[in-house]
């Protein structure tokens, strides 16, 4: 598979990565592990060679899976990206948000990205990782208690003992990002992006093509909805953090399923499935150098694999941006 280059690092990685937070189970509403190690055995033998994990992703058991599945295959053979800075331990740092964890006892999230907290948690993730390395180390969500400087100095000193090769960030602003830059060359910023949540095409696609970052799209199937699978009045298991949420109301999922509908022509065309148009579609966007797809099993990663092999004409491409362009959620959904 053509790999992608991220920033001025000499990080390459898959257009489509596997995306580990569903199989770490927090949020999901639970995950089975044989089926988690399965899933990213079949990412890596279909040619999907890079994945996104992080310590929050299960509380440890996310990077755990992730290592006993790689266990014994050559690590420069697959690139390995994950996070640090969020603290459900300890009351420190700034407080995100309530959560309850897999067995329903509550505790408080914070983001927290001091010195020698990075420092303590890149020594965990590589161990629960079975590595000596970290392809790429993102700080997980901006953390206003800590200065920026003092965080990226930390990764600098990972990425000069040789523990971290590149730094990116995740979920900033182009403020924040300019603010990094003055400290570390980071290569990526880690985005929520799917044809359904554009946002980001304002102005932190913009930024990164100028200062040559990679932008690294999170939940391009708007996790899971973007498959077509979702109908009004869908249930989810018990801890499952999509019920509520507003891409997740009947109104909007019924627009979504308006908007498949659209381009389902054009992947009958192809032969496709909905999720494999709608990956290739995001991997072919402006800016974007790699998107994060999650799934649950093998069979997950096999129907998203094949939209690699497809190759959508420029025609095709312009038509699902311009269904996607007039989508939008109910008035409502939106945050102002
Ligand atoms: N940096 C951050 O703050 C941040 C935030 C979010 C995500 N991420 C990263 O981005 C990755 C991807 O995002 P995501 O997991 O939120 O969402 P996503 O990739 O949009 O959706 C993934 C989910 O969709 C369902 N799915 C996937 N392929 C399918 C298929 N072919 N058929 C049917 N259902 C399918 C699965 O859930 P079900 O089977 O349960 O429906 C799967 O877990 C994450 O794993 C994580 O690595 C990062």
């Amino acid at each position: 598979m053509l790999l992608r280059k991220l920033g001025e690092s000499d990080v390459m990685v898959t257009p489509m990565a596997f995306g580990a937070w569903a199989i770490g189970g927090w949020m999901w509403g639970g995950s089975e592990e044989k089926e988690a190690i399965e899933a990213i055995k079949a990412a890596y033998i279909a040619g999907i060679t890079t994945i996104d994990t992080a310590p929050v992703y299960g509380f440890g058991r996310s990077e755990e899976l992730v290592g006993k599945a790689m266990e014994g295959i050559a690590r420069d053979s697959y690139q390995i990206l994950t996070k640090f800075g969020m603290n459900w331990e300890t009351e420190e740092g700034e407080y995100f948000f309530d959560s309850t964890d897999n067995d329903g006892n509550p505790f408080k999230m914070y983001k927290w990205a001091s010195k020698k907290k990075i420092i303590q948690e890149c020594e965990a993730s590589l161990r629960r990782l079975k590595t000596d390395y970290i392809d790429l180390y993102q700080i997980h969500w901006p953390d206003g208690s800590t200065p920026i400087s003092e965080t990226f100095e930390a990764v600098q000193q990972l990425i000069e003992q040789g523990k971290v090769r590149a730094a990116g960030v995740c979920n900033y602003n182009v403020q924040l990002v300019d603010e990094a830059l003055k400290t570390i060359q980071i290569v990526s910023n880690q985005v929520p992006y799917s044809m359904i949540n554009r946002d980001i095409e304002i102005d932190v696609v913009p930024q990164a093509i100028e200062k040559g970052l990679g932008i690294i799209a999170y939940s391009p199937l708007q996790r899971g909805l973007l498959t077509g699978k979702i109908k009004p009045g869908h249930k989810f298991n018990e801890g499952d953090s999509r019920e509520g949420n507003r891409f997740y109301t009947d109104e909007n999922i019924q627009r979504t399923n308006d908007l498949l509908e659209k381009i389902a022509p054009i992947a009958d065309k192809y032969d496709a499935t909905l999720s494999q148009l709608v990956i290739n579609w995001t991997i072919h966007r402006p800016g974007v150098a790699c998107v994060l797809v999650g799934a649950r099993n093998e069979e997950q990663v096999n129907d998203n694999a094949q939209c690699l092999s497809m190759s959508l004409t420029e025609e095709d491409l312009n038509a699902i941006t311009a269904a996607a362009y007039e989508f939008s959620l109910a008035e409502e959904s939106v945050v102002k």
